[in-house]
């Protein structure tokens, strides 16, 4: 048996936890903080459950993290003292690697200091082990979650996690000017996928406007073909790399075999965006990268997101489905055309 901290968006829970029961048999839940965050326990130990949440990741589970040992909270310094033991017992998880501390706090929690003080005191632990204390690139997390009456402690790697952010949460600062807070989603695609924009050269963007996706692939040098029968934003009229076809996408005639990224971020009925997308489909090089939010409309997201699966395969390989922390009512594909 082991037990487990599970994130999702707000308002998604119940479908990880849905993801979660057809892969964890048996699995138990209990809501710590509603439609959020959900304790749960597995039968199996938990570097099988670890394996099988790595081997076929949930969609909407944005964070996970081991329960390794959970403290019931005093509200006073015996509880930074309880944890400050449990680090040193675990010495070889940190020694050696650069670790990071990621605080959580449940509304309401006994747990009486803030994620900074904990976080600073815990530092000082982790360098009498010999780790080195980093919030960039870190080999290992330190997870706490501090619920209503006790302290969940938990590590693991990024990977492991699923995410280098305390709960997922991914954070970008926003720019002076930014066209929309669109671009965080395709910014934050980069970052799940693995995908380094500028190693693509030719891009179409459908349903670009007001065009912050479009902006992020030009300032990473690469030209884009931006679709839209809205106005795009006018900072972007200067870019010598923009083509603006100002149509339905339906109607745009594009050069066969020219792009290696497709992007589409339409809000539109998932079927329609699919149909529109297979569509355009000879406009792809083979082996392109395609990024698409799937808005789910309606209550079975799960099923939409098989129907929508199902249609793309005929044309792309589905490399990721991924709920993103900045996907309000949809998420984010991850596909690779196959010719
Ligand atoms: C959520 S916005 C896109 C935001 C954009 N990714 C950004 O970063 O600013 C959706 C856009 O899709 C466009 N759209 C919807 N259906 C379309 C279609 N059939 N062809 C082209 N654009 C379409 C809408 O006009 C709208 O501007």
């Amino acid at each position: 048996m082991s037990r487990w901290i599970g994130t999702a968006n707000r308002g998604f829970a119940s479908y990880a936890m849905e993801e979660l029961r057809r892969l964890l048999p048996g699995v138990r839940f209990t809501q710590l903080a509603a439609g959020e965050v959900f304790l749960m326990e597995v039968p199996g130990y938990q570097e099988t459950v670890q394996e099988t949440l790595l081997a076929s990741e949930p969609i909407f589970l944005r964070h996970v993290q081991p329960v390794v040992r959970e403290l019931p909270l005093s509200g006073n310094a015996d509880d930074l003292q309880e944890l400050s033991h449990v680090v040193r017992l675990a010495e070889s998880q940190f020694e050696g690697k650069r670790t990071a501390v990621h605080v959580r706090r449940a509304v309401g929690t006994a747990f009486p200091y803030s994620a900074a003080d904990t976080k600073a005191l815990i530092d000082a632990v982790l360098l009498e082990l010999d780790s080195e204390p980093s919030l960039q690139a870190p080999e290992m997390i330190l997870s706490l979650y501090a619920a209503a009456d006790s302290l969940l402690v938990g590590w693991g790697t990024p990977r492991e996690l699923l995410s280098d952010w305390p709960g997922g949460a991914v954070r970008f600062q926003k720019e002076e000017g930014q066209v929309s807070r669109a671009k965080f989603k395709l910014l934050e695609a980069e970052r799940a996928f693995g995908l380094t924009y500028a190693n693509y050269r030719n891009a179409v963007d459908i349903g670009a406007a007001p065009g912050g996706w479009t902006s992020l692939l030009l300032e990473r040098g690469l030209a884009v073909t931006a679709i839209d029968p809205a106005e795009l934003h006018p900072s972007l009229h200067g870019y010598p790399r923009l083509t603006y076809l100002k149509k339905n996408a339906s109607e745009a005639k594009l050069i066969p075999g020219s792009y290696d990224l497709l992007v589409c971020d339409m809000s539109w009925s998932p079927m329609q965006m699919c149909r529109l997308v297979l569509d355009l489909q000879a406009a792809l090089a083979p082996g392109a990268t395609a990024i698409i939010t799937v808005k789910l409309m309606h209550r079975k997201p799960l099923q939409t997101i098989r129907e929508v699966k199902e249609r793309l395969q005929t044309a792309f390989h589905i490399r990721k489905a991924k709920q993103l922390f900045h996907n309000r009512d949809e998420i984010t594909l991850y596909l690779e055309y196959k010719s």
